[in-house]
């Protein structure tokens, strides 16, 4: 595992922003040019600004997503498109509406108006072995850990499927629904632990105070499906771009460790 700790959000994201473009580049450059590059994304407040910057190359013609397909995580069900909280208009109003050259189709988000969730789930992980699997995965974090949807002491193997969200997330979530946890949707659907763990390479952000418990059980605590985040130290591409502010419960050590050894790590 990579930590990479960047001294505020705006920094975190840059570095993260220019990774993914990296890798789309570097994608559209090498051996496996035909074939799209498969991208995973996540809502939330935490990549907003790595969205933001991916969208500006994109618009002062530095980057093409026109051979990128996406795969988002999660989406509430019992929300239309048009909700302006559901992941789908999130994505579109904060990342897809400002590219100039992504193709409407080669967007994937899971939709939580199906009559059908469990096909709507096994159809997705479907079409994601259909293209070979995600090449690169990009993450948020809850405060209590879960990746995507995958609430504490959701197997470490799930795949995409339904989930039922916690009081605790409905209560972080609440501040997007007038602050009434009651209104959050109670379910979702998400991919699992697994669909995220099996992408070739998965970058998570974990950005603020809050973040900060959720980021020691990541990098120092035991695997445990008690933070389902903490899967990803048996993953062997995963990164973890992250703040200052969210360091706070690392052990020294581990903390000037990462920026020891990251200071001869290049992208
Ligand atoms: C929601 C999403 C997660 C996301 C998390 C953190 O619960 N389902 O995918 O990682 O929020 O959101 P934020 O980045 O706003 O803290």
């Amino acid at each position: 595992m990579r930590v990479v700790i960047q001294e505020n959000y705006e920094n975190m994201c840059k570095w993260a922003a220019d990774y993914i473009a990296a890798k789309i580049k570097s994608h559209n450059n090498g051996s496996e040019k035909d074939r799209p590059f498969v991208l995973g994304l996540p809502t939330g407040s935490s990549p907003i600004g790595v969205y933001k910057e991916l969208a500006r190359q994109n618009q002062e013609g530095e980057l093409s997503f026109a051979n990128v397909v996406t795969f988002n995580m999660d989406e509430y069900i019992g929300l239309p498109h048009e909700h302006d909280q559901s992941y789908w208009y999130f994505m579109h109003d904060n990342f897809f509406d400002h590219l100039v050259d992504m193709k409407p189709e080669s967007i994937n988000i899971l939709n939580g108006m199906t009559d059908d969730p469990e096909e709507e789930c096994r159809k997705y992980e479907a079409k994601i072995a259909s293209y070979g699997g995600i090449d690169l995965f990009m993450g948020g974090i809850g405060v209590d850990g879960h990746i995507a949807f995958n609430e504490p002491f959701t197997s470490l193997a799930s795949r995409t499927g339904v989930r039922d969200l916690t009081t605790d997330t409905r209560i972080v979530n609440g501040r997007f629904f007038d602050n009434d946890p009651e209104k959050v949707p109670a379910q979702a659907l998400s991919v699992g632990v697994g669909t995220v763990t099996d992408s070739k390479e998965v970058l998570i952000l974990i950005n603020g105070h809050n973040k900060a418990r959720a980021l020691a059980a990541t990098v120092e605590g035991p695997v445990s499906h008690k933070w389902t985040c903490s899967a990803l130290q048996l993953h062997n591409g995963a990164i973890i771009a992250c703040d200052e502010a969210a360091c706070g419960e690392l052990t020294v050590d581990t903390y000037k460790y990462f920026l020891d050894i990251e200071k001869k790590e290049r992208i």
